[in-house]
């Protein structure tokens, strides 16, 4: 399956946070990205408990052969005992929601949402690999977990000689680079393809945060993880950094920042917007050219982080 070099995220469309869009300000972004050549489309279950599916289905719906439409599985969709997790019951009761929200008869991509330490990883391969096989979804994919666990999950189905994850959506930014010790070497390894989410660090490497400033953005008020997890007067000594190469360049930070993810060789980032003028600067990434030079410099500044997200 073919996608695009930038995917565009969209935890971003939805209601459940005031930095959030509903679908008239998603509309013409969703345009925006198919007529600069997206094809490729990020949502969960769980984003805006449902509400971001939705988005998503009605606005593809028109081209829906063409694109490639990725959901997700495993977060809390109620309160009662099955209403989590990677079950069979609860993943059998999830891909009907999300394709009742979508409004399709199909997902493209259906990706675990995080490991669930409650489940035998078998249990949850077969339940997935039986949709593979009755056609409610193509292929499956995996998010944030440890090297462990996710090539455990790879060899389980290599046992069981039932479909693989081809995909990793893992937390991975010029900001945050811990994935470069396990995950991304063994994803190379085993030809699994890249899609890391947050590349621009929820924001945080777009220039629009200074050192020493009170920031007033909707996101940074709502979103309760930018401030927890950047911030850090090392962080800004990386985003500094973003600016100064984007200054010489002439382009935006997120372009550079997206652009550096590419030339690491991820397959996707996956994006957020809640603008035009972020898909555009997302796309021109593709074509920025960084010399060996300013890859190091970029990277540089980096100070360890400690590992966030997978749990
Ligand atoms: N698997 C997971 O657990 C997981 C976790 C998080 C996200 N995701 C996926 O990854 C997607 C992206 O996540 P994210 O929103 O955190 O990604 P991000 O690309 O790191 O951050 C997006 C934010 O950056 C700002 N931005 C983007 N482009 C900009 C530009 N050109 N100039 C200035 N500001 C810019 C916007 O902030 P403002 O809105 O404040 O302007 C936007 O909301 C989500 O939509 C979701 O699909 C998955």
């Amino acid at each position: 399956m073919k996608v695009s070099r930038i995917c565009l995220g969209t935890m971003s469309f939805g209601n459940s946070a005031e930095w959030m869009i509903e679908i008239d300000a998603a509309k013409p972004i969703m345009k925006r990205a198919l007529d600069l050549g997206i094809n490729f489309f990020d949502t969960a279950d769980v984003y805006s408990n449902g509400r971001s599916e939705e988005i998503v289905g009605e606005l593809l719906k028109p081209v829906r052969s063409e694109v490639v439409i990725a959901t997700k599985v495993r977060g809390k969709m109620a309160n009662w005992p099955n209403g989590e997790g990677l079950s069979r019951k609860h993943i059998m009761w999830q891909i009907r929601e999300s394709l009742k929200r979508l409004g399709l008869d199909y997902v493209d991509l259906y990706q675990i949402h995080r490991w669930d330490y409650e489940t035998p990883i078998g249990e949850t391969l077969l339940a997935l690999n039986d949709l593979v096989v009755d056609g409610r979804v193509r292929y499956i994919g995996a998010s944030s977990m440890f090297a462990w666990q996710f090539a455990k999950a790879l060899y389980t189905s290599d046992l069981l000689k039932i479909s693989r994850f081809v995909s990793m959506q893992n937390h991975y930014s010029l900001a945050y680079r811990e994935e470069e010790r396990e995950m991304i070497p063994l994803c190379r390894d085993q030809n699994i393809g890249t899609i890391p989410f947050s590349p621009l660090a929820r924001g945080f490497l777009s220039g629009k945060y200074k050192r020493g400033d009170t920031p007033s953005s909707a996101r940074y008020k709502s979103d309760p993880l930018l401030p927890e997890r950047f911030f850090r007067p090392e962080d800004f000594d990386v985003a500094e950094r973003t600016e100064q190469v984007a200054k010489e360049k002439g382009v935006s930070p997120s372009t550079v920042a997206l652009s550096w993810l590419l030339r690491k060789g991820i397959t996707s980032p996956i994006i957020g917007a809640t603008k035009i003028q972020h898909i555009e600067e997302a796309v021109a990434s593709v074509e920025l050219k960084l010399s060996e030079d300013d890859m190091k410099r970029l990277e540089e500044p980096y100070r360890l982080h400690p590992i966030i997200g997978h749990n």
